[in-house]
């Protein structure tokens, strides 16, 4: 069969990647976020992994941050590669097979599909499977000639690439700063693995949020709707309603803070009383202003960015920023 003509290929298993359920009451993803979160709340500081926050409402929540008026992320990188992307396209050339880790609902990725010349296939990786799936389906139908398959699962994790699209030339498309999201180290890390999957034939086309006034870097990520404090919370809900916990969100409130030395914006949940939470079996104590740390936002210059770039074996052929200097786009390439 030609796989090419079904609008539906990618609801076939082979085409994604799926965890099974455990015996025990909690599924083995269940079982790896009580790991995570156990082991979050032991910490001292405090802190939980920001990839909680990604289930449905989670995914639904952030795509509203995109949407607020403060969080000039979304719209200023739009933008730049509205404005790019016919010279994007030029630089990846025909039959390109296109990786998005951490697809979200796909917006950016349509203008770039629009404006390449005859694109092999699209592979959208999420963590969120309903969101991933639902995305891919609009996608698909919009693109009907486009080999569409969606990988779920933890795009941090190695893939299993073989077998997949080997012939293909690879581009990794990583927009909205989500590099950010990762340690310096992460980052690297990260980085050279997108290395070794666009070879040296393909490249990473990559979104960097740029270091700013603080008043600009905080206010986008504490919002006057409270869009990002009900995002930030969303992660304790998902404690109580997949794990048994038993927080008051109420009891929480939320604050984005620019840390100045490790240039980055911080989110974290603060404790607003002396409070005893327990989740199944574990309980966890918190003291009045006592904080869990959920995300860093990492912001960079150009400079700082193209170095992390180049301790992971990539070089830009070349960097594009908005007017206002707010947002950075690179087209980075395996070093020789
Ligand atoms: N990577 C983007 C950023 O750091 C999006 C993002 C991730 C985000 N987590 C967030 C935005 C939490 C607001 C709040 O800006």
């Amino acid at each position: 069969m030609d796989d090419r003509t079904g609008t539906t290929a990618y609801k076939s298993d082979s085409n994604t990647i799926e965890i099974e359920p455990s015996a025990s009451s909690l599924s083995f993803e269940q079982e790896q976020f009580m790991k995570d979160v156990q082991q979050g709340l032991t910490n001292s500081p405090k802190s939980l992994p920001c990839k909680y926050f990604y289930d449905q409402r989670g995914s639904e929540l952030f795509e509203q941050i995109c949407q607020l008026d403060e969080y000039y992320i979304t719209r200023t990188e739009l933008a730049l590669l509205n404005k790019i992307n016919t010279e994007l396209a030029q630089m990846i050339g025909p039959q390109a097979t296109i990786i998005e880790p951490g697809a979200g609902a796909g917006i950016k990725i349509q203008a770039l599909l629009n404006s390449l010349d005859s694109p092999h296939s699209y592979v959208p990786m999420d963590i969120s499977k309903d969101f991933l799936f639902y995305s891919a389906n609009i996608i698909q139908s919009k693109f009907p000639d486009i080999q569409i398959m969606p990988i779920q699962g933890d795009f941090t994790h190695p893939v299993e690439w073989q077998g997949r699209e080997k012939h293909h030339n690879r581009i990794v498309f990583f927009p909205g700063s989500t590099i950010g999201n990762f340690d310096k180290q992460s980052a690297i890390e990260f980085l050279n693995s997108m290395r070794s999957l666009v070879g040296s034939t393909g490249a990473l086309i990559i979104g960097a949020d740029l270091l700013k006034e603080r008043y600009i870097l905080e206010s986008a990520y504490d919002d006057s709707k409270g869009v990002t404090a009900a995002f930030n919370k969303n992660i304790l809900a998902r404690i109580n309603s997949e794990l048994g916990g038993n927080f008051n969100l109420d009891n929480f409130s939320h604050r984005a803070r620019l840390n100045q030395r490790e240039q980055r914006i911080e989110m974290h949940l603060l404790s607003k009383i002396e409070q005893t939470v327990s989740i199944g079996s574990h309980r966890f104590s918190f003291a009045s202003g006592e904080s869990i740390h959920t995300e860093n936002s990492h912001k960079y210059t150009i400079d700082s960015f193209l170095q992390m770039a180049s301790a992971a074996g990539f070089r830009a052929l070349k960097t594009w920023t908005d007017e206002d200097e707010l947002f950075s786009v690179h087209y980075l390439v395996q070093n020789e």
